[in-house]
């Protein structure tokens, strides 16, 4: 499964342990940036992951900003994205269960490494439960 990982300067140091989680769990990551602790702005990473998303060139996406709040934002604007802005592991399994997040988003100036790699491993390993829930996610729009 390939997993599209992007972030600001705000995430840059929580994105290279969620790369390395990628790894060590077997899913192809696909870094787009940013690279360096420069200042840049974050809908422009937030774009680029939905777009591989959106377009089927990766199955999932995640992104890392200082907050999560702008990148759930931008990510949010595109049709087709269900992204979801998670700082503990049951809203990543809700996400999941519930309304089949594509894009997840976490801030990495509220949650540490521990807990982002259990919402990580959480998130990518939870089914969409259907149902209900595909009626409802049916509705957005
Ligand atoms: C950058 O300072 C910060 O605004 C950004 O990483 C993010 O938290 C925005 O929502």
């Amino acid at each position: 499964m390939k997993i599209a990982i992007g972030s600001d300067h705000g995430g840059l140091t929580l994105k290279t342990v969620v790369l390395a989680l990628l790894q060590e769990l077997g899913y192809e990551g696909e870094d787009v940036g940013c690279f360096a602790a420069d200042s840049v702005d974050y809908p422009q990473y937030a774009d680029l992951v939905c777009e591989k998303v959106a377009k089927g060139q990766a199955d999932k996406g995640i992104l890392i900003c200082g907050t999560g709040i702008g990148m759930s934002m931008a990510a949010n604007k595109h049709a087709t994205i269900r992204a979801a802005l998670c700082s503990e592991q049951y809203t990543a399994r809700m996400s999941r269960e519930h309304n089949d997040a594509n894009v997840l988003c976490m801030g990495e100036r509220v949650t540490g490494p521990g807990i982002a790699e259990e919402i990580v491993r959480t998130w990518l390993s939870t089914p969409f439960a259907g149902g209900r829930h595909l009626r409802r996610i049916n509705l957005f729009n």
